[in-house]
């Protein structure tokens, strides 16, 4: 990969459970369940551990619902993590990434799956965990990439943040 790691950046994260449900549509969960902000080490790197999500329908009950049965669409969105990724002097990157594997990644409702697809690397419970019950997990990685932001896009973002003086 070119260019050189970025220390210091900031991931945030949030994602669905393993049912499809984020958080805020869940009372079951906790607040903030599923979501979480890292730093990057010196080196660039960033760890963390998290269930894999599931896919989830979007509403179907209004306006997007109908459009969709026009159009002949299934309301299934394939299994993803949201990132946005940010770091001084590079311009902040929101994404999304797939799990492979996902039977909606040909078919997302929202077109929305390119080629960021999580490889997973299945391994089994270690011997000696006493985690239980023993299960399965996964491992992958993924390499995010900024764009150095020039000085005439450090203006635009400066002016659209511009401060608004109240009227009177
Ligand atoms: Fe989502």
């Amino acid at each position: 990969m070119d260019g050189e790691p970025i220390a210091n950046a900031l991931i945030d994260v949030w994602q669905p459970n393993s049912q499809g449900f984020y958080d805020i549509q869940d009372p079951s969960q906790p607040e903030g369940n599923f979501r979480g902000r890292f730093i990057t080490d010196s080196s660039g790197s960033y760890t963390f551990e998290t269930v894999v999500p599931s896919g989830y329908n979007v509403p179907a009950s209004g306006p997007c619902g109908e459009v969709l049965r026009l159009l002949g669409r299934h309301t299934w969105r394939a299994a993803h993590i949201h990132f946005k990724v940010s770091a001084n002097g590079y311009t902040p990157l929101t994404t999304q990434l797939y799990i492979e594997g996902d039977p909606h990644l040909d078919s997302d409702t929202t077109f929305a799956v390119r080629t960021a697809i999580l490889k997973l690397q299945k391994h089994e419970s270690p011997a000696g965990l006493d985690a239980q019950p023993r299960k399965p997990f996964y491992t992958t990685e993924f390499n995010f990439v900024l764009k150095p932001v020039t000085l005439t896009e450090h203006k635009a973002m400066a002016e659209s943040y511009a401060y608004v003086k109240e009227p009177g």
